[in-house]
């Protein structure tokens, strides 16, 4: 008996359990100060970069140093981690969905020695294990989806272009100089696993082809119907193809005129690749955020219809972001987010001064027609 469905007495939830299906109740791996405190937090301050204070009403405190991580790491990774946790932070560690480690102390010396120690670890070639950094006027340690290495349905690589990227703005993680908060984030497809939508500078796998059909394969695995009714333009329907050897297949058929090149077929069906050396790249979108300091929070928006991939190191990417970060680090009045920069200056200007191009790509976003999105209008005065 795996499962008993009646009888079941919510005051004693595990009466008669069997299995450990499900999670456990999160309390049960708060620290011990947090469990206390919890909910009863009155205050809290950045000290320094990467180390912040939380303040409770009982007067505990809770120094927490957060470190980025590169999201997909390795299990030796994890347990050295683990370990540093076990050494400050009495075997307590968190994963944040930003894929940042915060580890939590109640003193601030531990905090500073645990810090010091992080900082400390690198790997082989001398990069960073834990760096510490991300907190307040800094950029944010990228949030970014699973890429090449993981998903189906990428258009970049999530990991090789984070990695880029942060090289390029690695001081001002690890600094507190920007006007206020870079956030950035990566997500390797339309999907947009990878909070795209709101942040400063965000980066998006893009596709510009429309899907190879593997005729030989389909006719095997593929729920046509199912295929058929994912596609949101209308694209494809049922057809009948010969294959080299004479057989008669049922398969789909692509209207290439109408593919608009989302994916969503894909993900019904695997004979309907759609990665294409050429066709795919990514876009650069920017000015989002959810904060309503100055300004209302803001989807973000194209800026850059289209990067080819450039693997190993995109340099093209890299150097387009560095100079949008720059310009905007240079700019900026304090505590103006990137959006509210470009919108105080005119969109206009920052295309001019981050030596972007206007085109008719970037007229209608994928969200909004272009009089919400660019100032109400699309008169731009070049
Ligand atoms: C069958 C489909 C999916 C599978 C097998 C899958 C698998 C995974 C895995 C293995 C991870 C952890 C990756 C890592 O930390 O290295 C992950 C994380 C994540 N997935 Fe999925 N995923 C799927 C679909 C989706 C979809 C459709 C979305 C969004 C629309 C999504 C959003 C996310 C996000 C935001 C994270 C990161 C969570 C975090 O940062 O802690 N996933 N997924
Ligand atoms: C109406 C739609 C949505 C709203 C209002 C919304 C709102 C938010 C907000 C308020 C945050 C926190 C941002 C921050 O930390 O600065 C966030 C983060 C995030 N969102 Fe969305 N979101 C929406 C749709 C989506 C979708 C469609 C996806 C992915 C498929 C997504 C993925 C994420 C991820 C991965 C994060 C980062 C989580 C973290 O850092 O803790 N969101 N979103
Ligand atoms: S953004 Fe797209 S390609 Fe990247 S992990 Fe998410 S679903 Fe996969
Ligand atoms: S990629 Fe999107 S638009 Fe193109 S055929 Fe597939 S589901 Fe339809």
């Amino acid at each position: 008996m795996a499962f008993v469905s009646s009888g079941y007495n919510p005051d004693k939830p595990m009466e008669g359990r069997i299995s450990d299906i499900g999670p456990r109740l999160y309390k049960d791996f708060l620290p011990p100060v947090l469990e206390k405190n919890y909910g009863k937090w009155v205050s809290h301050e950045i000290l320094e970069p990467g180390l912040l204070v939380h303040e409770a009403e009982s007067g505990d405190k809770v120094y927490t140093v957060r470190v980025g991580s590169a999201r997909l790491v390795s299990t030796e990774y994890i347990r050295e981690a683990c370990e540093v946790a076990k050494k400050y932070c009495d075997g307590y560690i968190r994963w944040t969905t930003r894929n940042n480690i915060e580890f939590m102390t109640t003193s601030l010396e531990s905090a500073k020695a645990l810090k010091a120690d992080l900082n400390g670890r690198k790997f082989d070639k001398g990069s960073y294990k834990f760096p510490v950094g991300g907190t307040g006027a800094s950029v944010s340690n990228i949030v970014h989806t699973q890429g090449w290495i993981h998903c189906h349905t990428p258009a970049t690589d999530a990991s090789g272009t984070v990695k880029v990227i942060m090289d390029e703005l690695f001081e001002d993680f690890t600094n507190m100089r920007m006007p206020a908060i870079v956030r950035v984030a990566v997500a390797c497809c339309l999907n947009m696993c990878g909070a795209c939508h709101c942040s400063d500078l965000a980066v998006v796998g893009f596709h510009r082809k429309p899907p190879y059909v593997d005729h030989e394969y389909l006719d095997n695995l593929c729920e046509i119907p199912l295929a058929i009714a994912s596609c949101p333009t209308g694209a494809l329907k049922p057809g009948k193809t010969d294959l080299a050897d004479g057989k008669k297949v049922n398969t789909i058929l692509v209207n290439q005129e109408r593919c608009m090149y989302c994916g969503n077929c894909y993900t019904m069906c695997p004979s309907l690749p759609l990665s294409d050396k050429e066709g795919d790249g990514v876009i650069i979108m920017v000015g989002g955020k959810v904060s309503n300091r100055i300004s209302m929070p803001k989807f973000s928006k194209v800026a850059v219809a289209f990067i080819p991939n450039e693997p190993p190191r995109w340099p093209t990417l890299a150097k387009v972001c560095k100079k949008i970060i720059s310009t905007y680090a240079a700019e900026a009045n304090k505590y103006e987010r990137l959006g509210d920069w470009a919108e105080r200056i005119g969109w206009e200007s920052f295309f001019e001064k981050c030596d972007l191009e206007f085109t008719h790509h970037l007229i209608d976003d994928f969200r909004d027609p272009a009089y919400f999105t660019w100032r109400q209008s699309t008169n731009f005065k070049f």
